[in-house]
């Protein structure tokens, strides 16, 4: 097979790119410790609201600087609808869906998941300036999908 000296020298930049791009994503995995959103847990979607730890959803204060934040999503709308930590916590959050996939997308925040039925995601963030975050939906979800969001007061 005859490739011409064009071709080959396309075929180097093509295969360079994706070298730089994989590069690119193994920086990133090894030093920064990105890594997809966890979602090790599983939880049976019937009973998100009913039992365990999404049936009480809200802050719980887990140490002196952190705290948890149990979100149930359904449609159309999160439990609890408005959240409030305080300035300067480490905030884990942890998203179950009863029902179909949503997202979880606190806005101008690293925080964004897909919280997919039968798995709780996970993200921490830390909030250093107080404010008001919009948290939506970005998944959608059916005709009331627009309206499906919450808010998180940073006091
Ligand atoms: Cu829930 Cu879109």
């Amino acid at each position: 097979m005859v490739i011409s000296r064009l071709e080959r020298i396309w075929l180097y930049i093509g295969g360079g790119i994706l070298a730089v791009f994989l590069a690119v994503l193994l920086l990133d995995a090894v030093v920064e410790g990105a890594s997809p959103p966890s979602s090790m847990q599983t939880i049976d979607p019937s009973t998100v609201l009913s039992s365990g730890q999404f049936a009480k959803p809200g802050v719980f204060q887990n140490g002196p600087h952190s705290s948890m934040v149990h979100v149930a999503a359904f449609t159309f709308g999160f439990l609890p609808s408005d959240i409030r930590v305080p300035v300067g916590n480490k905030v884990t959050f942890m998203v179950a869906s009863r029902d179909v996939v949503h997202g979880f997308e606190i806005v101008n925040t690293d925080v964004n998941l897909m919280v997919i039925p039968g798995y709780i995601s996970q993200a921490t963030h830390t909030f250093n300036h107080k404010g008001k975050y919009l948290i939506l939906c970005n998944e959608y979800c059916g005709a009331g999908h627009h309206t499906m969001y919450a808010s998180l007061t940073v006091y």
